[in-house]
Formats: C-alpha cells, structure tokens, sequence
C-alpha cells in the first residue's frame, strides 16, 4: 500500500490492484473503478488503482488497460510486490485456488466471483485469511450484483433463519423465461444467455444445476452458521425439462423455476440444502422473476420474509458487487483490520428423501378401463394423496398430470419405481416440486 503523492483528495493511500481475469467480470470491473476512481477516493480516502492484468491468451487484449500491464502470469500478478490486494475473476477451480491461496499467503487480501472455488475450499481460504489478519470477500460470488452475502453475514448474523429459497441462476432463469414466454427452444435459449454473458465458461454447470449448488452451500454456510459445501447439495437441473411440462406448469396455474433450497429444522439443526426445477405458483413473487434477473426470499423467524432482488448474472452488476468489496477490503487494508466471517459447525443433514412438498407428475398410458385405477392404486399404496389431476388424449394413449398433496419425496420415488413396472404405463415423467403460495 502505497501514499499517494500531491493527490487532488489530500492524503490518501493507494491501494494497488492485481486482476486476474479480465473477461466479462474483470473487465468491467477494471471499467467500473476507472469511472469511480475519484468518487471512492473522496468518500473512503484510498485510492485504488489497477497496476496488473493477468489474462490467458495475451493476443486477445491490448498490452496496457488504463496504465496496468496486461501479462499471461496469473501467479506472478497475485504475488507481484507492487500489488496490494487481488481481484480473482478468471474462474476454475484449480490455478484459481493457487491464486488465492498464494495472495493470501503473501498476506494480500482476496476479492472473489469465484463459487464453485469457494463451495469446494472456503474452509482452508477463511483459514488463511483468518490468519494473516486479512480480507477474503465474495459477494459477487453468489447472484452477481445482489447484496445477499453481506446481510446475511453481518445484518442477519443473529437472526434465526429457518429457510432461504431463490432463483440464484441467471442463466437457467434467462432460458425458462425464453421456453415459457417466447416458445423458444431450450438450445436457442442457452444461446442467448452466453451471448449476453450470463454463462459459465462450461454451461453445464448452469444447467444441471451446478453453479445454483454451490451458491446455495455457500448461503447455506452464512445462513445457518454451519458447514456447507457443494458436494453436501442435492442436484436435479433443468436439461431434462420439457415444453410440456412448461405448458402443463401453466396450464395449473405455475410457472417452471430452477430453485436454490436451504433449510434448517427448528427441532433438530438438521439442514436441507438442494436444487431443483420447482412449480411456483403465478402469483407467488419468485414467479415475477425473469430473465437473468435473481430473486432469494430469506425467512427468518425475527425478520419474517426478506427478498433480495436483482441482476445475479453479467459483467456491470457482478463488477459492481466487487467493487464493494475491493473497497471494504482496501479501508481495511489501511486500518489494519478485516472483516470477521465467524466460525462455522458441522452440519447435519436431512436426506433428501425426508423432505416433502407437493409434486406435479405426468404419464403416458394407456387410454382404456382400469388405467386410472391401476395408476391411483399406485398412489394410494404409498400414502400420496391426489389434489387435482388432468387427462388429455394422445391418439390411442393418454397423458395424466396429477398433482399431489404434500408428500414424502421417498413415497415420491416409490411410485415413480412402481409406475416403471406398470404395463399400461408406456412413458413416466419425471416429478417437479411445487412450492406452496
Ligand atoms: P470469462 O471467461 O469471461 O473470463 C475469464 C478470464 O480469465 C479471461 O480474461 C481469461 O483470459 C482469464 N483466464 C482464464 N484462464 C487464465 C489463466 N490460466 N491465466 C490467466 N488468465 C486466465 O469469465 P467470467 O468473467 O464470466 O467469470 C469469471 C468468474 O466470475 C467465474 O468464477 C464466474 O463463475 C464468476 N462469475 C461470473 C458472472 C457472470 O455473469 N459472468 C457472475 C458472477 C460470478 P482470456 O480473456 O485471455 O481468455
Ligand atoms: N453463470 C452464472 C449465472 C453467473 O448464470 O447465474 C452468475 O453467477
């Protein structure tokens, strides 16, 4: 950290930055403070100014943004003596984890867009960091440029929060809302998200449901002060959904959402932690979510419904939830202080099989006497009850949509497994959860 000579702001010191990464995060974020330079500087008195670039393919960039040295040596950049502190946005979880853990080591602190990193090795960094004495902060990590993190970390940090439930994918929102609204297909949809930048670099991690687990368990860490990661998440995606099952959604009233769930039970401290395509009904405020846009309900038994709303995905609103943190870390760099990210236990956790909810199931059967009968059999002997069903013809055959009453997801699956054995049920869908109003 260096003292700034003759500045217009009077004494401030300057905190110089090392980026590694400068695609569609880093970029904007290296354009962000160019625009705020001043405006930090007179409102915190630090200074902040970009002196390293990494990237990977140097041919693609200019050798000089803004007066920083574009160079291709991630490592050399996160330990370089003139670099104060270090914005990680090149994602991956392998050179990026020998980023951070390097920079910190060398008692730099650490602002990161990095979840999937943070939902494998958060315990070891907050170790490092807790340390040294130094920052490591994550917002833009999780729902791009919401504030989520932070209240939960220090405004909601004694709240007794029982669940948190939210649309935390851009990319999946961004292609639901195109099959629902504009009857595209799931591949043009996807598309288009790259396009705009709301990808991941592999986009299976949106789709399958991959980049929302590791949001979640990050969540879920700050939520209920226990140890969460990625691997602890229960996964279903979206890739398997249909436009059937999109129009059959609508059809009851609901609209198609991928959902990142944690729980915790008041009883036991048992925590649920999962992500699944959900039924949520029109008027239910997740429902109003589109596009890339990101939306996480925090019940809390204090607070009551808290919703964080927002822009979870592309480069201006993710850089904006970075520069914030380059600020908190930087005024801390100065005074010698960090933030505290608290201690966390061990989880236990509810299997995923114990949870309930209301589920919508279609079939493809045969259209002739004792069919309903058979099939409603198959619920009956597992204790799931019917709320409403639906037949459409299919030529010969006929699809049945049930909805159900709130059930036990292993009941669920019972039937699932007995209708696979039923004859006159040529095609089972598979079950979406309903999220109650
Ligand atoms: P991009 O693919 O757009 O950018 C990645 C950058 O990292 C590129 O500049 C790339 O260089 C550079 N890079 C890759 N490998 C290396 C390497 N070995 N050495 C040096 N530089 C390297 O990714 P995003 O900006 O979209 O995402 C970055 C991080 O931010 C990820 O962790 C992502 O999960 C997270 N994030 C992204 C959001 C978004 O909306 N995009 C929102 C929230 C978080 P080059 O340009 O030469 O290819
Ligand atoms: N790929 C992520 C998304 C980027 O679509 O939400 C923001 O984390």
């Amino acid at each position: 950290m260096a003292k700034a000579a003759n500045s217009p702001h009077g004494d401030l010191s300057t905190v110089r930055i090392g980026v590694v990464g400068h695609g569609v995060v880093g970029s904007a974020f290296t354009a962000l403070v160019a625009r705020q330079r001043d405006v930090i500087a007179a409102r915190t008195g630090v200074l902040l100014d970009v002196v390293r670039i990494a990237v990977s393919d140097a041919g693609k960039h200019p050798a000089q943004v803004g007066g920083a040295d574009v160079v291709t040596d991630a490592m050399a950049v996160a330990t370089a003596k003139d670099v104060d502190l270090v914005v990680e946005a090149m994602g991956g979880t392998t050179l990026a984890g020998e980023v951070i853990r390097a920079a910190l080591e060398a008692g730099k602190p650490v602002v990161t867009a990095n979840k999937a990193l943070l939902a494998a090795r958060s315990a070891e960094f907050f170790k490092i960091a807790d340390e040294r004495g130094i920052d490591l902060l994550f917002e833009a990590a999780v729902c791009g440029g919401i504030p989520l993190i932070r209240p939960l970390r220090e405004s909601l940090r004694g709240e007794p929060i029982r669940r948190v439930l939210g649309i935390v994918n851009g990319t999946t929102n961004f292609i639901l809302t195109k099959m629902t609204e504009d009857g595209l297909d799931y591949a043009s949809a996807l598309r288009g998200a790259q396009q705009l930048g709301y990808a991941e670099a592999d986009p299976t991690a949106d789709v399958e449901g991959l980049d929302a687990a590791a949001k979640i368990a990050i969540v879920a860490n700050f939520a209920f002060g226990v140890h969460v990661v990625a691997d602890d998440v229960s996964v279903e995606g979206i890739s398997k959904l249909s436009a059937g099952d999109i129009a059959m959604a609508h059809k009851f009233g609901y609209v198609i959402k991928l959902l990142g769930v944690a729980e915790c039970d008041v009883q036991s401290g048992a925590v649920s932690v999962r992500v699944h395509p959900a039924l949520v009904p029109l008027k239910h405020p997740l429902a109003a979510v589109r596009e890339a846009f990101n939306a996480v309900l925090v019940e809390g038994e204090a607070s009551g419904s808290l919703m964080f709303y927002g822009r979870g995905a592309g480069g201006d609103p993710t850089a904006s939830s970075v520069l914030g943190d380059v600020i908190d870390a930087a005024v801390n760099l100065r005074k010698g202080t960090h933030a505290s990210l608290g201690t966390f236990a061990k989880a236990m956790f509810t299997s995923v099989d114990d949870t309930r909810s209301e589920f919508m199931l279609s079939l493809e059967v045969a259209d002739k006497p004792g069919v309903l009968h058979a099939v409603t059999g198959v619920f009956a002997r597992n204790k799931v009850s019917i709320r409403a069903a639906e037949q459409d013809g299919i030529g010969n055959d006929a699809r049945l949509v049930f909805l159900t009453h709130d059930a036990r997801t292993a009941d669920m699956k019972a039937c699932l497994d007995e209708f696979h054995r039923l004859d006159v049920v040529s095609k089972v869908g598979g079950f979406i959860r309903i999220i109650g109003d």
